[in-house]
């Protein structure tokens, strides 16, 4: 792995327009100055609840959307502005999977020309021939070659998903977008398709930005972490210091809603109260302050930048940061993060009820599946 990034992300934003008629009376702030690298080969997870924006970044990384500022470097060139033409070449090396494996294979089509329809698009004639490649993507990502005429609906949400990736395969990409893309399936389905988009990580040399909101399915894939909330990253590091030592409240409160992965010790599990306030009107300062326990005056008058801590790789936004560590282990039992837990709550709700809170549900049938990464 080289220390030049393959992706290199700095400042970039999005802001939807709220428009009634032909008046606009506000921004969505959707995405709101992100900076984050990604090395060839790297795995970086994002993660956050629902609407911090992830898919919005994601879609703006393969140029789905437009950024409204900020840049985007892909291996080496600019591609923040580009338009159709100079990204058709770019689209061979960066592509992306969906959440919804139903919504995104055209049901009329097979899945022969599902998957070969990126190498019809872009002018490639494989040496063997269209079909032969075809039914060598279906092979690798687990699939019958055989299986090549059938149609979408011939196949469970599993297979399809493995549909989407071989076609994200089809044209030897160098960085995949993973948009939840195991989300949308059965739990007991979930760890089969990590495990295959592991392996095809480490056998192809592929670089992910691979977006979670369940932290458990990020820990086993991702060698480094990077956590939004409401638009902004507020935290990123390796895997090792985001789920050993999160400095940041919000990691922590994320963290402990994985009990099965997660022994907090003494600070127990926290549980965010309220929702998360609207993009539209992001709170003043640190955008966590109004769930954030530990808030204090300057929370709400001095945004907390990303600052690197202990001079190492790990930085968090945060006024107040996180000193204590956190013990996990794959094996860690249940119950462990129970007992105290409630001193550090700031709501009697549990955790699980805040929207799109890891559960530890989702959590412990995935990671109990999932092969350890080694880093
Ligand atoms: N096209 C759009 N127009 C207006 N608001 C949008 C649009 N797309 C997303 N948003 C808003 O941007 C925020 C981030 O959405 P999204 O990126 O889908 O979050 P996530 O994937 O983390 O759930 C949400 O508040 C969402 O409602
Ligand atoms: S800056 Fe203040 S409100 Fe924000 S996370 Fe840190 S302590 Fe909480
Ligand atoms: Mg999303």
């Amino acid at each position: 792995m080289t220390d030049e990034p393959l992706l290199r992300v700095r400042g970039l934003s999005k802001h939807f327009p709220v428009r009634l008629g032909l008046r606009t009376t506000g921004l969505v702030r959707a995405v709101d100055g992100l900076d984050f690298d990604v090395r060839p080969g790297e795995t970086l997870g994002l993660v956050g609840e629902s609407g911090c924006g992830k898919t919005t970044t994601g879609r703006m990384l393969v140029r789905l959307l437009e950024p409204t500022s900020g840049s985007i470097e892909f291996d080496g060139r600019d591609i923040t502005h580009a338009g159709r033409r100079e990204l058709r070449p770019l689209r061979q090396e960066l592509q992306i999977i969906f959440q919804d494996p139903y919504a995104s294979l055209n049901p009329r089509h097979t899945v022969g020309r599902i998957v070969a329809m990126p190498l019809q698009v872009n002018g490639i004639k494989p040496p063997g021939g269209i079909k032969a490649r075809v039914q060598e993507l279906l092979e690798l990502v687990g699939l019958n070659p055989e299986h090549y005429n059938r149609y979408p609906h011939e196949f469970s949400g599993g297979q399809r998903q493995r549909i989407g990736i071989a076609r994200a395969l089809a044209l030897r990409p160098k960085l995949i977008v993973a948009d939840e893309p195991v989300s949308a399936l059965d739990v007991s389905i979930q760890a089969q398709v990590v495990n295959l988009l592991r392996d095809l990580q480490r056998e192809l040399g592929l670089a992910f930005v691979f977006i979670a909101h369940d932290l458990a399915v990020v820990r086993h894939f991702c060698q480094r972490v990077a956590v939004m909330y409401l638009g902004r990253i507020v935290e990123i590091g390796d895997r090792a210091d985001i789920y050993e030592r999160p400095q940041h409240p919000y990691t922590r409160a994320l963290l402990s809603a994985i009990p099965d992965v997660t022994q907090l010790g003494p600070a127990g599990r926290i549980r965010l109260s309220g929702d998360v306030p609207t993009p539209l009107d992001p709170p003043s300062g640190c955008r966590f302050r109004t769930r954030c326990w530990k808030a204090q005056d300057i929370c709400a008058t001095e945004e907390p930048a990303l600052i690197p801590r202990d001079g190492g790789r790990q930085a968090t936004a945060c006024h107040f940061p996180e000193g204590e560590p956190v013990s996990t282990s794959p094996e860690g039992e249940a119950a462990s993060t129970s007992p105290g837990g409630d001193a550090a709550s700031t709501s009697p709700e549990p955790a699980a009820a805040g929207p799109g809170v890891a559960t530890a549900g989702t959590g412990r049938g995935v990671a109990a599946n999932i092969e350890e990464v080694s880093s």
